[in-house]
């Protein structure tokens, strides 16, 4: 199979970048050139809950599979902070996700907030606002704070390679999935009340600690995301309204407003999502694993199982209750939003557009720069039904050195109110500054999309830019990344071979 796939790498121009856009059918607007500060739509600042964010560029939440196993930073996780201080965005949008409770990690080293943690956690931050100081003269200005979380049906919390799922609901799909009966246990009515709580006494300890922002995470298939499509879940936290399926965040987001009345609230969301995906094995050759598919969904219609989702046609989205729900968290007392889409486990090619998939993933079945506009278009779309409420925008890494072109044409056009950035932050954390100080970039640390960041932690690996940041490229867990994806391609050709010759 042919696939209309063209390497942005091989598009030298912005005008050339225009026509490819024009081939697909696209509208993706894009900067010739550029621009610095302080003439950059992406160098003003914004009112956030009564925060003056000094620019338009955030840096997502990005975990590293490296605190310790009782939830406390090391060195690894303090550089890679003082990195996301020194890129010059404004807004660190919760640093990395950190868990409320310990059942809730989705690896043995992911970060928790509790009472022996919370100092640690704010003198890491702290050394991120250093640096960040250090490099542009104050931090009065950059909006930080930590991602409040709990993993859910992906959660992971004593050994690497075992899932602990906690569900919402049922989920025919990814329960078939993920090797669960039809019959798992779902979390008890009681459960989900202590889990809210612990969420309410997190949000107390950061506030106390004097962290200005908090998010309550609600994407990427974990927790709080599965429970706004809980329509099949009995009781109060599930239902077919809106109303019911977003019980678990409000109790949560009005507790919290009331203990906390200071701290600036967020919410990471999946504003829309696709049925889960899967490698076509018909398609796979030469050791790499086919193009995305969906998984078998004709016997689950109409589709009870996505938010943001087309009952009829699930691979399509539907954002009418994501714009009620933006209005809904405005009227909670959510400051701003930031629009992720569907899940890395089980359809990472709409969450995190690659070239390379990582090793869970499949290939691209379409070129990636569709899924980045698909992530645009709905920021836009929302922005214009709930203009109330100020967005982040995710999935712009793969536009690579045209990510500053796009990311500044967007925000002069209001389509979104900040820039997010991900991946590239852990290649090139210095290309906000050099774009907002020089106008120009460093096309060396420009993240191409490897998904080494993922393939990693997926092995058990703790993450970072293996090909490109020189700190883990020559570390043993780069060799062993190597090696890792060296040992999957040749077992992937042999199975493939040996199933040719049958
Ligand atoms: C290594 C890695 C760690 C991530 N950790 C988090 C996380 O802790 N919380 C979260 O909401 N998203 C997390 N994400 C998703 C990113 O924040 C972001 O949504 C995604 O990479 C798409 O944006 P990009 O195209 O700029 O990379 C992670 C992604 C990667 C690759």
């Amino acid at each position: 199979m042919d696939l209309d796939i063209k390497r942005l790498t091989s598009i030298k121009t912005s005008a050339a970048f225009r026509e490819r856009m024009t081939d697909l059918s696209l509208d993706l607007p894009i900067d010739d050139s550029i621009q610095k500060a302080p003439e950059s739509p992406l160098a003003q600042s914004m009112d956030l809950g009564g925060f003056k964010v000094g620019n338009r560029w955030a840096i997502h939440p990005m975990e590293g599979w490296d605190a310790t196993h009782d939830g406390h930073p090391t060195p690894d996780l303090v550089r890679r902070w003082r990195r996301f201080g020194e890129s010059g965005a404004k807004f660190l949008w919760g640093m990395e996700a950190v868990a409320v409770r310990p059942d809730g990690r989705a690896n043995p080293n992911q970060l928790m907030a509790k009472p022996d943690t919370i100092g640690e956690l704010v003198t890491a931050a702290h050394e991120c606002l250093e640096a960040h100081g250090k490099s542009f003269g104050t931090a009065s200005d950059l909006l930080w704070g930590f991602q409040l979380t709990h993993s859910g049906r992906f959660c992971r919390p004593n050994d690497k390679k075992k899932l602990e799922p906690k569900l919402a609901y049922s989920h025919p799909i990814l329960n078939r999935k993920f090797n669960l009966p039809p019959d798992y246990p779902i979390m008890s009515d009681d459960d989900v009340q202590d889990l809210i709580e612990h969420y309410v006494k997190a949000a107390i300890l950061v506030d106390k600690a004097g962290v200005p922002f908090v998010d309550i995470k609600q994407c990427h298939g974990y927790l709080g995301h599965e429970f706004l499509s809980a329509f099949t879940r009995k009781g109060k936290y599930g239902g077919e309204t809106l109303a019911e399926r977003s019980t678990f965040a409000r109790e949560i987001i009005t507790a919290i407003r009331q203990v906390a009345p200071k701290l600036i609230l967020g919410v990471r969301l999946s504003a829309f999502d696709f049925v889960p995906f899967k490698p076509n094995p018909v398609l796979a050759s030469g050791g790499n694993l086919g193009p995305g598919m969906p998984e078998d969904y004709s016997d689950c219609l109409p589709y009870k199982y996505g938010f943001g989702i087309n009952k009829e046609n699930p691979v399509q989205f539907d954002l009418s209750e994501t714009a009620q729900y933006l209005k809904l968290l405005k009227s909670w007392g959510v400051s701003v939003v930031n629009i992720s889409a569907g899940s890395p486990y089980y359809n990472p090619h709409i969450q995190r557009p690659a070239l390379f998939p990582p090793s869970d993933g499949y290939q691209p079945a379409e070129d990636p720069i569709i899924n980045v506009e698909r992530q645009i278009q709905v920021v836009r779309q929302l922005k214009a039904a709930a203009p109330e409420m100020p967005l982040v925008s995710s999935g712009l890494t793969y536009l690579q050195e045209y990510m500053p072109h796009v990311a500044q044409a967007l925000v002069r056009q209001g389509w979104t109110d900040f820039a997010g950035m991900g991946r590239m932050v852990l290649s090139y954390p210095r290309i906000i500054a050099d774009s907002l100080e020089k106008g120009a970039l460093e096309t060396k640390y420009i993240c191409r999309t490897f998904s080494d960041c993922t393939t990693a932690p997926r092995n058990g690996i703790k993450s970072g830019c293996f090909p490109l940041d020189e700190y883990y490229r020559t570390s043993k867990e780069g060799e062993q990344v190597r090696q890792l994806k060296k040992d999957q391609k040749e077992k992937l050709k042999q199975v493939q071979e040996a199933k040719a010759s049958v």
